[in-house]
């Protein structure tokens, strides 16, 4: 009969499809004339959405795929959910899951400060808790752990592929699964059972040859590889692992190198599916998935002979423990040349702190090496010199390594083990030790490094390594100790070098699942009510924008013309503002106040063209649209840049905004703003950006005729009444066509889905 192997152990009646990508991959392999084929687009094209008429060309053609499962974290859950609220659906169209773990701040320690955590962001869990209920998610509680470990645990799988909105959603290769981070309006598009859109990758091989061993551990393959490829160079494509030194990686440490391709840029990262991975499948009670995937092992892995854009070539037997650091993730330096640069670059030598864990790199092996150098120093009678912190990555792990005797072992070392979640990784860390301003050193195996993340201190200097140096460094205190070839003195007076770290790949007992943290969604949740509290000033439902009248747009005064680069970040700011992701009227006071006017060159200050003051670009935003009043954007080259964020083009909607002009796009806010029923225009002329000032008004005329690849008119008209008028393109086709005219691609499918 037919295989029906659950996708999960915690879903009802969704299967693993391993025969439609086989028919696809069938489909494709005759068109592509039988070329042999790279993982990465195996699993890619077999996800596609029509094999039979998709163009596929790498690097090129944009793909429409479908993917099996859908992943959120709190923070950008919110305005994802929100969304997809509004488009009127009584469930999700694919499995998704939400998890809480960004939210919880480290401050003394993980009982104390989840406590807190759940009392802050109360409405916020509540709201995500009864949404999830309603719609069919997942729900992870919040101690549950950090959503990359909590789905390598009980989700990924070989050969499918996900989309999650964290930007380390990557880390689910290491379990041979194409895993990508992107923003809310993807997500929620694949919710509602909308195909999701990719640009077709390029395709990366990193072959390895011979075997880890001694100091070296997984980590060291991505600082090395982040080294190599800087922080763009995996930009536009999916990194691919082969050759016979993968097998000399366990699974977790393969999700630990996929995890870090999100540093170099990459579409995500990926390892063929081997036998490593069978063995964590099997002892996260996925014996089952295993089987089926050995059964199609043919697409699990990559053809023989198969042609990739770049290839780079690392021997395992040959390389070094890497440091990366500080303030970005691509300065690679050996560790036998570290304390050479610490003295030449004048990075502050004493450590301050060592953090282990995150979503990296937490798994039962990494802290089974870490605490066996933690019990080889206190043999010696050592304790932490550096603060140390311990994070797990899910309640499973913190289980795990508390009954094994971890746990104890770090903190009779003095380490502080804080709350499963994400904590200082993303800057929730109550840090007390080093005042704000002052120059010091941290060492973490966390992934990311930029300024100010950990502890919004930008003197901090932050590196990077595996848990094992960490550890290590932790006792010496020292950013320039080598525990290869230095000493510490015990506290019997004698020198002492560490051991080469040795751990378990897979606990001997098997995994301790903990208190269990998971709320599964109720058979029927239709009578479930979403909570959010109409006083909250974090979440508020989303009111739908205004479908097109049928008229053209007339004499919409200018809000801002922004002067050069204007980023997603200018748009709409981060930093404090995420508070306030769930509540779109509190985070639109921050649209658009960090793009600078072009008539004076300052930011936040505009003219409100009908009082003739100046006034903050949101005040004057709403003013308008209180008073009926449309406007427009106009913009430089490469408008939107920088993140997917949907805020970014949900805010100027939600304040009135019609249509932004500009010289040209970031591809992904270009499409947002059609999502949201915003006009992207292009000038036809890049020369006319200089036409138009922030004191006139731009009417768009012909909209009744509005159609793929037809050019729409401009009139300008100056404060002294002179008239001007331009050309302006667009990339819309039929279907966006349809999302301006209702409003939104969300109203459009809320009429579909009642008609
Ligand atoms: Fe969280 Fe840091 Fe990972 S923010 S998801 S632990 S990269």
């Amino acid at each position: 009969g037919e295989t029906k192997v659950p996708m999960s152990r915690l879903e009802n009646g969704k299967y693993i499809n391993y025969q439609r990508i086989e028919d696809n991959l069938q489909i494709v392999r005759d068109r592509l004339n039988n070329k042999p084929l790279t993982l990465a687009e195996k699993i890619v094209y077999g996800h596609l959405d029509d094999a039979h008429n998709q163009e596929i060309e790498r690097g090129v053609s944009y793909l429409k795929l479908r993917p099996d499962r859908v992943a959120c974290q709190d923070a950008t859950a919110q305005m994802a959910i929100l969304q997809f609220m509004s488009a009127g659906l009584p469930k999700t169209a694919v499995p998704t899951s939400v998890h809480c773990d960004h939210l919880i701040q480290a401050q003394v320690g993980s009982k104390a400060d989840l406590a807190r955590a759940i009392d802050i962001n109360r409405e916020v869990y509540d709201f995500l808790a009864t949404a999830c209920a309603k719609y069919d998610i997942g729900f992870w509680k919040p101690g549950s752990g950090i959503i990359h470990q909590i789905i390598l645990e009980n989700y990924a799988t070989p050969g499918l592929m996900m989309i999650g909105t964290d930007s380390h959603t990557p880390n689910a290769g290491g379990l041979g699964m194409v895993a990508c981070g992107v923003g809310g309006a993807d997500a929620v598009d694949v919710m509602a059972g909308l195909p999701w859109e990719l640009k077709a990758p390029k395709v990366i091989g990193v072959h390895l040859d011979g075997k880890l061993s001694g100091w070296t551990t997984p980590k060291d393959v991505i600082l090395k590889v982040a080294g190599i490829l800087t922080v763009k160079g995996g930009t536009g494509s999916i990194i691919e692992y082969t050759g016979p030194g993968v097998d000399s990686l366990s699974a977790t440490g393969m999700a630990t190198i996929c995890n870090m391709g999100a540093e170099i840029g990459a579409t995500t990262s990926l390892f063929p599916y081997n036998d490593k991975m069978a063995g964590y499948l099997e002892a996260t009670n996925r014996s089952d998935v295993a089987q089926y995937a050995n059964a199609f092992k043919h697409n699990l892995t990559p053809d023989k002979g198969a042609e990739y854009d770049q290839v780079i070539n690392i021997n395992l037997s040959e390389l070094e423990p890497h440091i990366n650091g500080p303030f970005t993730p691509d300065l690679a330096t050996p560790l036998s040349k570290f304390a050479q640069a610490v003295k030449e670059n004048d990075w502050p030598a004493e450590l301050k702190v060592g953090l282990i864990g995150s979503c990296t790199n937490s798994s039962y092996e990494d802290m089974s090496r870490s605490a066996a150098i933690a019990t080889e120093a206190e043999s010696h009678g050592l304790k932490a010199k550096s603060l140390f912190t311990i994070t797990p990555g899910s309640e499973q792990v913190r289980a795990t390594i508390t009954r094994d005797g971890f746990t104890e072992t770090f903190e009779n070392a003095g380490g502080v083990v804080l709350a499963n979640a994400c904590g200082p990784c993303i800057g929730q860390w109550d840090r007390q030790d080093v005042p704000k301003g002052v120059k010091n050193s941290i060492i973490t195996s966390y992934n990311r490094n930029f300024t100010g993340r950990n502890d919004a201190n930008p003197a901090t200097h932050a590196f990077v390594a595996s848990p094992d140096l960490v550890t290590a460094m932790v006792f010496a205190g020292d950013l320039t100790f080598n525990p290869l070839t230095d000493s510490l003195i015990g506290a019997d007076g004698k020198p002492f070098k560490f051991s080469e770290p040795s751990g378990f790949e897979l606990p001997a007992k098997g995994y301790d699942a903990g208190e269990n943290t998971f709320q599964a969604p109720p058979e029927d949740g239709s009578k479930v009510k979403v909570a959010v509290d109409p006083k909250s000033d974090r979440l508020q439902i989303l009111e739908p924008f205004k479908p097109w009248d049928g008229k053209d747009i007339i004499d919409a005064p200018v809000l801002i013309k922004a002067f050069g680069k204007c980023t997603t970040d200018h748009i709409s700011a981060g930093g404090p503002w995420l508070k306030y992701r769930g509540h779109l009227q509190n985070i639109s006071q921050n649209c658009l106040i960090g793009a600078i006017n072009d008539d004076n060159k300052e930011a936040n200050k505009v003219l409100n063209q009908v009082t003739g003051e100046f006034g903050g670009v949101p005040e004057v935003g709403a003013y308008y649209r209180d008073h009926d009043i449309p406007w427009v954007v106009v913009g430089d080259e490469n408008y939107g840049e920088g993140s997917s964020r949907e805020h970014a083009a949900l805010e100027p909607r939600y304040l009135g905004g019609r249509a932004v002009i500009v010289r040209s796009f970031a591809r992904i806010h270009e499409t947002n703003l059609k999502k949201q029923g915003l006009l992207p225009l292009w000038f036809a002329n890049p020369k006319d950006y200089d036409l138009i000032s922030g004191s006139d008004k731009l009417s768009i005329v012909g909209l009744d005729k509005f159609a793929p690849g037809k050019e729409l008119t401009i009139k300008g008209k100056r404060a002294n009444g002179e008239e001007y008028s331009f050309q302006v393109t667009h990339t819309f086709n039929d279907g966006q066509i349809e999302w301006f005219k209702a409003g939104s691609a969300l109203n459009l499918m809320k009429q579909k889905n009642n008609a």
